[in-house]
Protein backbone atom coordinates (compact mmCIF):
# COMPACT_ATOMS: atom_id res chain seq x y z
CA UNK A 1 0.00 0.00 0.00
CA UNK A 2 0.88 3.13 -0.51
CA UNK A 3 1.83 6.50 2.01
CA UNK A 4 -1.00 8.15 0.76
CA UNK A 5 -3.47 5.34 0.53
CA UNK A 6 -2.30 4.13 4.00
CA UNK A 7 -2.62 7.69 5.60
CA UNK A 8 -6.66 7.84 4.15
CA UNK A 9 -7.40 4.30 5.70
CA UNK A 10 -6.05 5.64 8.81
CA UNK A 11 -8.63 8.94 8.25
CA UNK A 12 -11.38 6.40 7.40
CA UNK A 13 -10.60 4.14 10.10
CA UNK A 14 -10.29 6.64 13.17
CA UNK A 15 -13.69 7.93 11.71
CA UNK A 16 -15.33 5.04 12.61
CA UNK A 17 -13.95 4.34 15.65
CA UNK A 18 -15.67 7.88 17.07
CA UNK A 19 -18.91 7.15 15.34
CA UNK A 20 -19.03 3.79 16.66
CA UNK A 21 -18.32 5.35 20.21
CA UNK A 22 -20.86 4.74 22.76
CA UNK A 23 -20.52 5.39 26.24
CA UNK A 24 -21.33 2.54 28.95
CA UNK A 25 -25.18 2.79 30.01
CA UNK A 26 -27.38 1.37 33.21
CA UNK A 27 -30.07 -1.11 32.72
CA UNK A 28 -31.79 0.22 29.64
CA UNK A 29 -35.20 -1.70 28.87
CA UNK A 30 -33.31 -4.61 27.11
CA UNK A 31 -33.06 -4.62 23.44
CA UNK A 32 -32.89 -0.99 23.47
CA UNK A 33 -30.18 1.31 22.81
CA UNK A 34 -30.11 4.18 25.05
CA UNK A 35 -26.26 5.91 25.37
CA UNK A 36 -25.32 7.46 29.07
CA UNK A 37 -21.91 7.84 30.27
CA UNK A 38 -22.63 5.93 34.06
CA UNK A 39 -19.51 4.22 34.48
CA UNK A 40 -19.19 0.51 35.36
CA UNK A 41 -18.22 0.08 38.52
CA UNK A 42 -17.90 -3.39 38.62
CA UNK A 43 -15.74 -3.56 35.88
CA UNK A 44 -12.40 -2.48 35.58
CA UNK A 45 -11.61 -1.65 32.04
CA UNK A 46 -12.98 -2.45 28.24
CA UNK A 47 -13.26 -5.62 27.34
CA UNK A 48 -12.19 -7.30 24.13
CA UNK A 49 -13.16 -9.80 21.74
CA UNK A 50 -10.81 -13.12 21.35
CA UNK A 51 -10.51 -16.18 19.51
CA UNK A 52 -13.00 -15.66 16.55
CA UNK A 53 -13.72 -19.33 14.89
CA UNK A 54 -16.99 -19.68 12.30
CA UNK A 55 -19.44 -20.23 14.95
CA UNK A 56 -18.12 -18.41 18.03
CA UNK A 57 -16.16 -15.73 19.70
CA UNK A 58 -15.31 -14.98 23.64
CA UNK A 59 -15.40 -11.93 25.28
CA UNK A 60 -12.85 -11.25 27.87
CA UNK A 61 -14.61 -8.93 30.63
CA UNK A 62 -11.58 -7.82 33.56
CA UNK A 63 -13.70 -7.20 36.82
CA UNK A 64 -12.97 -4.47 39.92
CA UNK A 65 -15.40 -6.08 42.02
CA UNK A 66 -17.57 -9.54 42.65
CA UNK A 67 -19.60 -9.62 39.32
CA UNK A 68 -22.26 -11.56 37.51
CA UNK A 69 -21.27 -11.23 34.21
CA UNK A 70 -23.47 -12.16 31.03
CA UNK A 71 -23.64 -10.98 27.09
CA UNK A 72 -26.64 -9.96 24.69
CA UNK A 73 -26.22 -10.45 21.69
CA UNK A 74 -27.84 -11.10 18.05
CA UNK A 75 -27.27 -9.68 14.37
CA UNK A 76 -28.87 -6.48 14.73
CA UNK A 77 -28.85 -3.89 17.61
CA UNK A 78 -31.66 -4.92 19.02
CA UNK A 79 -29.95 -8.14 20.40
CA UNK A 80 -31.90 -10.62 21.72
CA UNK A 81 -30.15 -13.60 22.72
CA UNK A 82 -27.78 -14.04 25.97
CA UNK A 83 -24.81 -15.99 26.49
CA UNK A 84 -25.40 -16.89 29.88
CA UNK A 85 -24.13 -19.72 31.88
CA UNK A 86 -20.59 -21.59 32.00
CA UNK A 87 -20.13 -26.03 31.54
CA UNK A 88 -21.07 -25.68 34.97
CA UNK A 89 -24.02 -24.15 35.13
CA UNK A 90 -22.74 -20.99 36.82
CA UNK A 91 -23.65 -17.40 35.21
CA UNK A 92 -20.35 -16.55 35.24
CA UNK A 93 -18.32 -14.72 38.09
CA UNK A 94 -15.43 -13.20 39.36
CA UNK A 95 -13.61 -10.39 40.95
CA UNK A 96 -11.08 -10.14 38.67
CA UNK A 97 -11.87 -11.66 34.68
CA UNK A 98 -14.29 -13.63 33.09
CA UNK A 99 -14.17 -14.86 29.13
CA UNK A 100 -17.69 -15.80 27.96
CA UNK A 101 -18.01 -17.76 25.05
CA UNK A 102 -20.85 -17.19 22.64
CA UNK A 103 -21.52 -20.31 20.64
CA UNK A 104 -23.60 -21.87 17.55
CA UNK A 105 -23.42 -18.80 15.56
CA UNK A 106 -23.39 -18.65 11.62
CA UNK A 107 -19.76 -18.58 9.89
CA UNK A 108 -18.49 -14.53 8.67
CA UNK A 109 -21.65 -12.93 10.20
CA UNK A 110 -21.56 -10.01 11.82
CA UNK A 111 -22.86 -9.87 15.65
CA UNK A 112 -23.93 -7.23 17.66
CA UNK A 113 -23.46 -7.79 22.01
CA UNK A 114 -22.75 -6.22 25.09
CA UNK A 115 -21.55 -6.64 28.08
CA UNK A 116 -24.23 -6.86 31.50
CA UNK A 117 -23.48 -7.08 35.13
CA UNK A 118 -24.43 -7.35 38.25
CA UNK A 119 -23.18 -7.09 41.84
CA UNK A 120 -22.22 -10.87 42.65
CA UNK A 121 -22.07 -10.43 46.57
CA UNK A 122 -23.51 -11.76 48.68
CA UNK A 123 -26.71 -12.93 46.33
CA UNK A 124 -25.17 -15.89 45.43
CA UNK A 125 -26.92 -18.92 46.92
CA UNK A 126 -27.75 -17.04 49.81
CA UNK A 127 -31.13 -16.10 51.75
CA UNK A 128 -29.95 -13.07 53.64
CA UNK A 129 -29.92 -10.50 53.30
CA UNK A 130 -33.66 -11.01 51.92
CA UNK A 131 -33.67 -8.98 48.60
CA UNK A 132 -36.68 -6.51 48.13
CA UNK A 133 -35.40 -4.83 45.45
CA UNK A 134 -33.54 -5.98 42.37
CA UNK A 135 -30.36 -5.94 41.77
CA UNK A 136 -29.35 -3.34 39.52
CA UNK A 137 -27.97 -4.68 36.11
CA UNK A 138 -25.34 -2.72 33.62
CA UNK A 139 -24.79 -2.52 30.80
CA UNK A 140 -21.78 -1.77 28.52
CA UNK A 141 -22.06 0.03 24.82
CA UNK A 142 -22.80 -1.79 22.01
CA UNK A 143 -20.14 -3.70 20.18
CA UNK A 144 -19.59 -5.41 16.72
CA UNK A 145 -18.22 -8.19 15.31
CA UNK A 146 -18.15 -10.84 13.19
CA UNK A 147 -17.45 -15.01 13.03
CA UNK A 148 -15.18 -16.25 10.91
CA UNK A 149 -16.25 -16.97 6.79
CA UNK A 150 -13.76 -20.35 5.60
CA UNK A 151 -15.57 -20.16 2.49
CA UNK A 152 -15.60 -16.07 1.79
CA UNK A 153 -13.71 -15.51 -1.51
CA UNK A 154 -11.61 -13.39 0.03
CA UNK A 155 -10.37 -12.47 3.47
CA UNK A 156 -7.88 -9.42 5.31
CA UNK A 157 -6.01 -9.27 8.68
CA UNK A 158 -3.54 -7.40 10.41
CA UNK A 159 -0.31 -8.35 12.55
CA UNK A 160 0.69 -6.05 15.62
CA UNK A 161 3.88 -7.53 16.90
CA UNK A 162 6.32 -6.98 20.21
CA UNK A 163 4.44 -3.86 21.66
CA UNK A 164 5.71 -4.54 25.10
CA UNK A 165 2.92 -2.16 26.46
CA UNK A 166 4.36 0.39 24.70
CA UNK A 167 0.92 2.61 25.31
CA UNK A 168 1.71 4.93 22.13
CA UNK A 169 2.77 2.61 19.78
CA UNK A 170 -0.70 0.24 20.80
CA UNK A 171 -2.72 3.91 20.24
CA UNK A 172 -1.30 4.43 17.02
CA UNK A 173 -1.89 0.36 15.81
CA UNK A 174 -5.42 0.77 17.06
CA UNK A 175 -6.30 4.09 14.96
CA UNK A 176 -4.84 2.75 12.35
CA UNK A 177 -7.43 -0.65 12.59
CA UNK A 178 -8.78 -1.80 9.45
CA UNK A 179 -12.89 -2.00 10.68
CA UNK A 180 -13.61 -4.63 7.75
CA UNK A 181 -10.54 -6.70 8.85
CA UNK A 182 -11.60 -10.25 9.77
CA UNK A 183 -9.11 -10.99 12.23
CA UNK A 184 -5.59 -9.55 13.84
CA UNK A 185 -2.78 -11.55 15.13
CA UNK A 186 -1.61 -9.79 17.99
CA UNK A 187 1.85 -11.84 17.47
CA UNK A 188 3.26 -12.18 20.65
CA UNK A 189 5.30 -10.09 22.91
CA UNK A 190 2.30 -8.04 24.32
CA UNK A 191 4.50 -7.70 28.04
CA UNK A 192 7.65 -7.11 29.41
CA UNK A 193 8.30 -9.71 32.16
CA UNK A 194 5.28 -10.41 34.02
CA UNK A 195 5.98 -9.75 37.11
CA UNK A 196 3.36 -7.61 38.51
CA UNK A 197 -0.70 -8.96 38.55
CA UNK A 198 -2.71 -5.97 38.61
CA UNK A 199 -0.77 -5.14 34.80
CA UNK A 200 -2.62 -8.70 33.37
CA UNK A 201 -5.64 -6.58 32.62
CA UNK A 202 -3.86 -3.82 30.64
CA UNK A 203 -1.67 -6.15 28.94
CA UNK A 204 -3.94 -8.71 27.26
CA UNK A 205 -7.24 -6.80 26.83
CA UNK A 206 -7.56 -2.97 28.05
CA UNK A 207 -4.38 -0.71 27.45
CA UNK A 208 -4.97 2.43 28.85
CA UNK A 209 -7.02 4.34 26.41
CA UNK A 210 -7.58 1.74 23.94
CA UNK A 211 -10.80 0.03 23.20
CA UNK A 212 -9.92 -3.18 21.86
CA UNK A 213 -13.54 -4.29 21.46
CA UNK A 214 -13.56 -1.76 18.53
CA UNK A 215 -11.43 -3.78 16.70
CA UNK A 216 -11.45 -7.01 14.65
CA UNK A 217 -11.42 -9.96 16.49
CA UNK A 218 -7.91 -10.84 17.89
CA UNK A 219 -6.07 -14.30 17.45
CA UNK A 220 -2.97 -14.26 19.99
CA UNK A 221 0.16 -15.68 19.61
CA UNK A 222 3.06 -15.74 22.84
CA UNK A 223 5.87 -14.23 22.67
CA UNK A 224 8.96 -14.99 24.82
CA UNK A 225 8.42 -12.36 27.52
CA UNK A 226 4.60 -13.28 27.52
CA UNK A 227 6.13 -16.88 29.12
CA UNK A 228 8.31 -14.87 31.82
CA UNK A 229 7.67 -13.86 35.09
CA UNK A 230 5.55 -15.07 38.01
CA UNK A 231 2.29 -14.28 36.73
CA UNK A 232 2.63 -15.46 32.91
CA UNK A 233 0.77 -18.36 33.40
CA UNK A 234 -2.61 -15.90 34.23
CA UNK A 235 -2.18 -14.99 30.27
CA UNK A 236 -4.56 -17.72 29.62
CA UNK A 237 -7.25 -16.34 32.11
CA UNK A 238 -7.18 -13.22 29.64
CA UNK A 239 -6.71 -14.59 26.48
CA UNK A 240 -8.43 -16.97 24.86
CA UNK A 241 -7.30 -19.47 22.03
CA UNK A 242 -9.91 -21.28 19.33
CA UNK A 243 -8.19 -25.06 20.09
CA UNK A 244 -9.28 -25.21 23.68
CA UNK A 245 -7.79 -22.83 24.49
CA UNK A 246 -4.38 -24.00 23.41
CA UNK A 247 -1.48 -21.63 22.27
CA UNK A 248 -1.21 -23.40 19.14
CA UNK A 249 -4.32 -23.63 16.49
CA UNK A 250 -5.46 -23.15 12.76
CA UNK A 251 -7.80 -21.79 11.31
CA UNK A 252 -9.81 -20.98 7.68
CA UNK A 253 -10.44 -17.86 6.70
CA UNK A 254 -11.68 -17.36 2.89
CA UNK A 255 -8.97 -18.24 1.32
CA UNK A 256 -6.22 -18.19 3.38
CA UNK A 257 -5.40 -21.24 5.70
CA UNK A 258 -3.34 -19.68 8.44
CA UNK A 259 -1.51 -21.84 11.50
CA UNK A 260 -0.31 -20.66 14.84
CA UNK A 261 2.96 -21.38 16.24
CA UNK A 262 4.03 -21.48 20.03
CA UNK A 263 7.77 -20.74 20.12
CA UNK A 264 8.06 -20.12 23.51
CA UNK A 265 11.26 -18.99 25.25
CA UNK A 266 14.47 -17.86 23.10
CA UNK A 267 16.67 -19.78 25.31
CA UNK A 268 17.00 -23.68 26.38
CA UNK A 269 14.61 -24.75 28.98
CA UNK A 270 17.53 -25.60 31.72
CA UNK A 271 18.57 -22.09 31.20
CA UNK A 272 19.86 -20.44 34.34
CA UNK A 273 17.84 -17.60 34.62
CA UNK A 274 14.83 -19.39 33.86
CA UNK A 275 14.90 -21.28 37.78
CA UNK A 276 13.33 -24.59 36.17
CA UNK A 277 10.21 -23.19 35.33
CA UNK A 278 10.42 -23.64 31.37
CA UNK A 279 9.11 -26.40 29.69
CA UNK A 280 8.56 -25.69 26.05
CA UNK A 281 10.33 -27.93 24.72
CA UNK A 282 8.08 -30.47 24.72
CA UNK A 283 5.37 -28.01 24.10
CA UNK A 284 7.60 -27.82 20.68
CA UNK A 285 7.22 -31.47 20.42
CA UNK A 286 3.66 -31.89 20.86
CA UNK A 287 3.09 -29.38 18.08
CA UNK A 288 4.96 -31.24 15.68
CA UNK A 289 3.00 -33.83 15.89
CA UNK A 290 0.00 -31.46 16.14
CA UNK A 291 1.02 -30.27 12.72
CA UNK A 292 1.26 -33.40 10.91
CA UNK A 293 -2.33 -33.85 11.70
CA UNK A 294 -3.46 -30.20 10.86
CA UNK A 295 -2.12 -30.18 7.33
CA UNK A 296 -4.10 -32.97 6.70
CA UNK A 297 -7.59 -31.69 7.41
CA UNK A 298 -9.19 -30.84 3.94
CA UNK A 299 -9.68 -27.16 4.75
CA UNK A 300 -6.11 -26.78 5.02
CA UNK A 301 -4.28 -29.42 2.92
CA UNK A 302 -6.40 -27.80 -0.31
CA UNK A 303 -6.46 -24.01 0.74
CA UNK A 304 -5.53 -21.59 -1.40
CA UNK A 305 -2.85 -19.66 0.65
CA UNK A 306 -1.08 -20.94 3.17
CA UNK A 307 0.52 -18.87 6.34
CA UNK A 308 1.87 -19.25 9.30
CA UNK A 309 2.20 -17.05 12.32
CA UNK A 310 4.42 -17.43 15.40
CA UNK A 311 6.54 -15.23 17.34
CA UNK A 312 9.95 -15.89 16.72
CA UNK A 313 10.93 -16.33 13.06
CA UNK A 314 12.12 -19.86 12.43
CA UNK A 315 14.65 -18.44 9.71
CA UNK A 316 17.39 -15.47 10.44
CA UNK A 317 20.21 -13.46 8.39
CA UNK A 318 22.68 -14.00 11.42
CA UNK A 319 22.24 -17.96 11.98
CA UNK A 320 25.55 -18.28 14.39
CA UNK A 321 25.20 -20.27 17.35
CA UNK A 322 24.36 -18.31 20.48
CA UNK A 323 26.50 -17.91 23.71
CA UNK A 324 23.67 -19.32 26.36
CA UNK A 325 26.09 -19.26 29.05
CA UNK A 326 26.91 -15.31 28.66
CA UNK A 327 23.70 -13.09 27.11
CA UNK A 328 23.05 -15.37 23.98
CA UNK A 329 19.37 -15.37 23.13
CA UNK A 330 17.77 -16.95 19.89
CA UNK A 331 17.10 -14.74 17.21
CA UNK A 332 15.58 -17.54 15.40
CA UNK A 333 14.29 -20.38 16.80
CA UNK A 334 16.20 -23.68 15.77
CA UNK A 335 14.53 -25.59 18.01
CA UNK A 336 10.77 -24.81 16.79
CA UNK A 337 12.11 -24.99 12.97
CA UNK A 338 14.05 -28.82 13.64
CA UNK A 339 10.41 -30.07 14.56
CA UNK A 340 7.98 -28.05 12.18
CA UNK A 341 9.70 -27.71 9.15
CA UNK A 342 9.02 -31.18 7.69
CA UNK A 343 5.57 -30.57 8.27
CA UNK A 344 5.22 -26.99 7.26
CA UNK A 345 7.04 -27.56 4.14
CA UNK A 346 4.80 -30.60 3.20
CA UNK A 347 1.95 -28.83 3.74
CA UNK A 348 3.16 -25.38 1.44
CA UNK A 349 3.93 -22.90 3.47
CA UNK A 350 4.48 -19.48 1.71
CA UNK A 351 4.93 -17.07 4.35
CA UNK A 352 5.91 -17.33 8.30
CA UNK A 353 5.19 -14.05 9.75
CA UNK A 354 7.06 -13.34 13.19
CA UNK A 355 8.46 -10.33 15.56
CA UNK A 356 10.97 -10.80 18.31
CA UNK A 357 13.75 -9.50 16.20
CA UNK A 358 12.48 -5.64 16.58
CA UNK A 359 13.32 -5.02 13.57
CA UNK A 360 11.66 -5.88 9.88
CA UNK A 361 13.50 -8.01 7.58
CA UNK A 362 12.56 -10.68 4.68
CA UNK A 363 13.77 -13.77 3.70
CA UNK A 364 13.80 -14.96 0.68
CA UNK A 365 12.65 -19.11 0.15
CA UNK A 366 15.63 -20.84 -0.82
CA UNK A 367 15.70 -24.19 -1.58
CA UNK A 368 16.75 -25.35 2.16
CA UNK A 369 13.68 -23.24 2.82
CA UNK A 370 11.05 -22.93 0.87
CA UNK A 371 9.03 -20.49 1.87
CA UNK A 372 9.65 -16.32 3.11
CA UNK A 373 10.03 -15.36 6.50
CA UNK A 374 9.56 -12.02 7.47
CA UNK A 375 9.41 -9.92 10.76
CA UNK A 376 7.83 -6.64 11.44
CA UNK A 377 9.73 -4.01 14.09
CA UNK A 378 10.14 -2.80 17.05
CA UNK A 379 8.10 -1.43 20.07
CA UNK A 380 8.99 2.18 19.82
CA UNK A 381 6.44 3.82 17.91
CA UNK A 382 9.09 4.92 15.55
CA UNK A 383 10.37 1.17 14.83
CA UNK A 384 7.01 -0.05 14.91
CA UNK A 385 4.97 -1.75 11.88
CA UNK A 386 2.00 -3.34 10.72
CA UNK A 387 1.42 -6.20 8.66
CA UNK A 388 -1.45 -6.28 6.34
CA UNK A 389 -2.64 -9.10 4.70
CA UNK A 390 -5.07 -9.36 1.91
CA UNK A 391 -6.21 -12.16 -0.17
CA UNK A 392 -8.99 -12.52 -2.97
CA UNK A 393 -8.87 -15.34 -6.14
CA UNK A 394 -6.13 -13.93 -7.89
CA UNK A 395 -3.31 -12.98 -4.83
CA UNK A 396 -2.38 -13.19 -1.63
CA UNK A 397 -0.70 -9.70 -0.85
CA UNK A 398 1.23 -9.00 2.36
CA UNK A 399 2.44 -5.69 3.63
CA UNK A 400 4.79 -4.37 6.33
CA UNK A 401 3.68 -0.79 6.92
CA UNK A 402 5.98 1.51 9.19
CA UNK A 403 3.34 3.12 12.05
CA UNK A 404 5.21 6.77 12.06
CA UNK A 405 4.93 7.52 8.22
CA UNK A 406 2.96 5.50 7.03
CA UNK A 407 6.04 4.00 4.27
CA UNK A 408 5.69 0.55 2.99
CA UNK A 409 8.59 -1.74 3.79
CA UNK A 410 7.73 -4.45 1.84
CA UNK A 411 5.16 -5.80 -0.75
CA UNK A 412 4.87 -9.20 -1.61
CA UNK A 413 2.69 -11.32 -3.31
CA UNK A 414 1.63 -14.84 -3.64
CA UNK A 415 0.14 -17.09 -6.12
CA UNK A 416 -2.60 -19.19 -5.10
CA UNK A 417 -1.34 -22.93 -4.63
CA UNK A 418 -5.15 -24.24 -5.42
CA UNK A 419 -8.17 -22.52 -7.06
CA UNK A 420 -10.26 -20.22 -4.81
CA UNK A 421 -13.56 -21.56 -5.18
FE1 LIG B 1 9.93 -8.46 21.67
Amino acid sequence: MHRRQFIQTIGISGALAVAGKISAQTAPAPGTVTPSAAPDALVKGTPAVFAPTPDSFTVTVPLAADALVWLEYGETEKLGSTAKGDSFGFVQHDDTVVKIKVRNLKPGTRYYWRVVTKPAFPYIGSQKPVLREPVPETRSQIYTTKTLAPNARKTQFSVWNDTHDHNETIRALHTARRADDDFMIWNGDMSNNVNDRALLPGLYVCPQGVDLAEGPPILGTRGNHDVRGLWAGRMSDYVEYPNGNRPFYAFRSGPIAAIALDTGEDKPDNHRSYRGGAAFEPIIREQAAWLEEVIRRPEMRDAPYRVVFCHIPLRWTDESPQDYEGKGFDRYSLRGRLAWQGALVKWGAQIIISGHTHRHALLQPTKEFPYTQITGGGPQPKRATVIRGHADAGKLKVSVIRMHDGVSLNDLEFEPLTKVA
